[in-house]
C-alpha cells in the first residue's frame, strides 16, 4: 500500500493559519493537480478538522475521516456515498484498504494527521506544492520529532509562482 501525502505549502512551510482554515489560497493549479493525484490513488485519508474545513465528500474517490467520535458523524452524515469516519490506527486503516484492493492511497492532511502516519513511517511519497505565501505563523506540515530523509523524484512548474514537488522518503 502506497501512503502518498500531498499538501500546498507556504514558503515558510505552514499548511495553514489555523485549524478551521479551509485551503483556499493554493490556486487553480495546484486544485487541478490534487484532483489528479487523489483521484488517481482511489482513497484519501483525512482527519477530522480538514474534512470540516472542506465540508464535502471529494467525489470520485473513497474518503476516511479519522476522528475519535467516529459514531457522532456517523450519524450526521448517514448516507453519504464513499464517506467513512473511523477511529482505527493508521496501520488497521491501510490495512482495510488493501483487503479491499487499494494500491494507494492519498494522506490530505492536515498536520496532526500527517504527523501520525510520518511518526510510524508509514508515508511514501510527499508531493508539496511551493505557493508563493508567507503566513509567519500557522500549522505545519508535520510536527514533533522526526528525522526523514528523502529523495526529489521530480518538480513541476504549474503556474506562474507555484512549484509542485514531488519527494519519496528514504525507509530507514
Ligand atoms: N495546505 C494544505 O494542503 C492543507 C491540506 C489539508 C488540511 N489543511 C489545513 O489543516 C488544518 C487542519 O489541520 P489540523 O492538524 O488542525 O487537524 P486534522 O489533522 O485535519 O484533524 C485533527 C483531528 O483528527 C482527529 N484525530 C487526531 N488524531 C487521531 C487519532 N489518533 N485517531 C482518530 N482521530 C484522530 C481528531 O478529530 P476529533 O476531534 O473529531 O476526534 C482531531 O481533532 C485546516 O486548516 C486545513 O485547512 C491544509
Amino acid at each position: 500500500m502506497k501512503v502518498i501525502l500531498i499538501m500546498a505549502m507556504t514558503l515558510d512551510g505552514k499548511i495553514a493559519k489555523h485549524s478551521m482554515e479551509p485551503v483556499d489560497w493554493t490556486g487553480t493549479a495546484d486544485k487541478k493537480k490534487f484532483v489528479e493525484i487523489t483521484k488517481n490513488a482511489g482513497a484519501v485519508i483525512m482527519g477530522s478538522s480538514t474534512f470540516k474545513t472542506i465540508g464535502q465528500v471529494l467525489k470520485g474517490r473513497r474518503n476516511i475521516v479519522m476522528t475519535k467520535e467516529p459514531s457522532f458523524y456517523s450519524n450526521q452524515f448517514a448516507g453519504s456515498d464513499n464517506l467513512e469516519f473511523t477511529d482505527k490506527s493508521p496501520t488497521q486503516i491501510l490495512k482495510s484498504l488493501k483487503d479491499d484492493g487499494f494500491e494507494s492511497v492519498a494522506l490530505i492532511g492536515g498536520s496532526k494527521i500527517n504527523s501520525l502516519f510520518a511518526a510510524q513511517n508509514l508515508i511514501d511519497e510527499i508531493y508539496i506544492t511551493l505557493v508563493p505565501k508567507i503566513f509567519g505563523q500557522g500549522l505545519c506540515l508535520l510536527s514533533g520529532e522526526l528525522d526523514i530523509n528523502l529523495e526529489l523524484v521530480e518538480m513541476e512548474k504549474i503556474d506562474n509562482n507555484s512549484i509542485l514537488l514531488r519527494y519519496s522518503l528514504i525507509k530507514p
